[in-house]
């Protein structure tokens, strides 16, 4: 039986995908990768549950918070909204429209739409290719533009991300990790998309280069009016950018709530081991919270454990909860509904545990975005702008 609620009979959304505004609206999302067996004839002997009905939504402009421990499906579901992997199942409604379903050739226009920015800037760059080729692939593909009209474009683009507009002709190797970075943003911003997945966008990037790629992001969305799907695997990063957070677990959300009410009243055992880990300004507030570690190994998603996924490595589960109570965890899937206004929680027994909340945002530092020069890298043997 549900408990959700619409508290104060204010508007707060009943389920996570119930958002009549959203941009994009998933709905028992599943992504599972089929592992086969045989030489001759292949049989489908068991899946990967990458990811395993999923739902949220994201409001135009917003940035939507994905995060989650290695192996927990987030760039799957990315790549599943960005449609450069089918679903298995569930609804992906992008604008109104359920793109879920559609074939290859009827998606030229969610191309331009949706884009990604993929973790590793390196790789996800062709090394043979000049950033003048790269950055103006999306044009050229497009048909919409003399060549001149692409190069003043790209040029326009590089500068906008920080680039240096002179180096056109370069190829990948001679930029650093956060140039490489700005290259994947200026590709992706290109054809002005409305959602970008920004699969872990600073994850391979040295600390102080990180907040400037990130406040070059912040930038863009409020110059284009972007809305965000941001992937990182702890608390701490999203933070900053993001207006919500959703908190995935081993394909499944578990908690999806505000940003600011996640970081002050995490409900879910799993977000409380999440938001342990991030350090608070304050050093004696920092001294008195308790670091919450998990012990046991992630189950595979082949064969995920009955029940609440997370029961094999709940604290909860482990220390609190009477042996009946137990037994509903090993047995009864919880629904990710809403515990409190706006605030979804999957767990037979949440509980806020303001203890270990992180409190205030303390902002990112790290210097302005988009400045010319503004980024040095020591071992990449860049070439300094
Ligand atoms: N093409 C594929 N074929 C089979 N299994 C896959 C494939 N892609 C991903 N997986 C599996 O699906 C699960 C989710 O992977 P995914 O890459 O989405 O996780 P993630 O949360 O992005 O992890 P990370 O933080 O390491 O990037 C993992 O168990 C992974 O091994
Ligand atoms: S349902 Fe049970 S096992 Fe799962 S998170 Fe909640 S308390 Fe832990
Ligand atoms: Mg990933």
């Amino acid at each position: 039986m549900s408990t959700a609620f619409r508290p104060d009979g204010a508007d707060a959304p009943l389920t996570p995908a119930d958002d009549t505004d959203a941009l994009l609206r998933v709905n028992n999302l599943t992504k599972y990768f089929p592992i086969k067996q045989g030489i001759l004839i292949q049989r489908q002997i068991g899946a990967v549950k990458a990811v395993d009905g999923v739902s949220f939504a994201v409001r135009a402009g917003e940035t939507l918070g994905l995060v989650g421990e290695s192996g927990c499906g987030k760039s799957t579901t990315g790549r599943v909204v960005t449609k450069l992997l089918d679903p298995t199942a569930g609804e992906i409604y992008f604008d109104g429209q359920d793109i879920a379903k559609l074939k290859r050739h009827q998606m030229r226009s969610l191309r331009t739409d949706i884009q990604m920015i993929f973790q590793d800037p390196y790789s996800s760059l062709n090394p043979r290719h000049t950033i003048g080729t790269i950055v103006g692939a999306p044009f050229r593909i497009q048909k919409t533009k003399t060549d001149k009209g692409v190069k003043a474009e790209v040029q326009s683009l590089m500068e906008r991300v920080g680039l240096n507009p002179e180096h056109y002709n370069r190829y990948p190797h001679e930029f650093s990790g956060g140039q490489r970075q700005r290259i994947g943003i200026a590709r992706a911003i290109a054809l002005r998309p409305k959602l970008i997945v920004c699969d872990e966008p600073v994850s391979a990037l040295d600390v102080s280069i990180q907040a400037q790629v990130v406040n070059l992001l912040e930038d863009l969305q409020s110059e284009f009016g972007l809305t965000y799907i941001f992937v990182a695997h702890d608390l701490s990063v999203v933070r900053h950018i993001a207006d919500r957070v959703a908190v995935m677990y081993l394909g499944k959300v578990m908690e999806l709530a505000p940003r600011d009410t996640l970081y002050s009243t995490p409900m879910h055992p799993y977000t409380h081991s999440l938001m342990s880990a991030v350090p608070v300004p304050d050093p004696k507030k920092e001294g008195r919270r308790e670091r919450i570690l998990l012990i046991g190994d992630l189950p595979s998603p082949i064969n995920p454990p009955p029940g609440c996924v997370f029961h094999t490595r709940c604290p909860k589960y482990r220390a609190v909860l009477s042996e009946t109570d137990r037994e509903r965890c090993r047995s009864e899937v919880p629904v990710l509904e809403a515990k409190a206004p706006s605030q979804f929680v999957a767990c037979h027994f949440p509980e806020v545990r303001a203890d270990i909340a992180s409190g205030e945002d303390a902002g990112i530092s790290g210097g302005e975005s988009g400045t010319v020069g503004s980024e040095s890298e020591a071992g990449t043997g860049a070439t300094a702008l």
